[in-house]
């Protein structure tokens, strides 16, 4: 199974491939925040380190508001990533 890695605090999740991200997290305790669910908040943002091609794509409106985060080129939002392959993330 896909492994996800937190790089701020060395901790490790396994989710299924196709899996989500925040399911995972929800089903662990995994060093993520989550706000709205739903893609719109930004509270979730993470910066992808490795592994972003793992990622299904970002949506233009994931995209835009993950943007307004950081400014880091694989900046995502948590609640909307699916997994299909290991990576590792840290918090915006
Ligand atoms: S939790 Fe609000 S955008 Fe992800």
């Amino acid at each position: 199974m896909p492994t996800v890695t937190f790089s701020h605090t060395g901790a490790t999740l396994e989710v299924e491939p196709g899996g989500s991200f925040l399911t995972a997290c929800e089903d662990s305790d995994a060093p993520a925040d989550f706000g709205c669910q739903s893609g719109a908040c930004g509270v979730c943002t993470l910066v992808v380190e490795q592994g972003a091609g793992n990622l299904i794509p970002g949506t233009e409106e994931e995209l835009e508001v993950a943007s307004q985060f950081s400014s880091e080129a694989t900046a995502r939002l948590g609640c909307q990533v699916v997994v299909n392959g290991d990576i590792t993330v840290r918090p915006a």
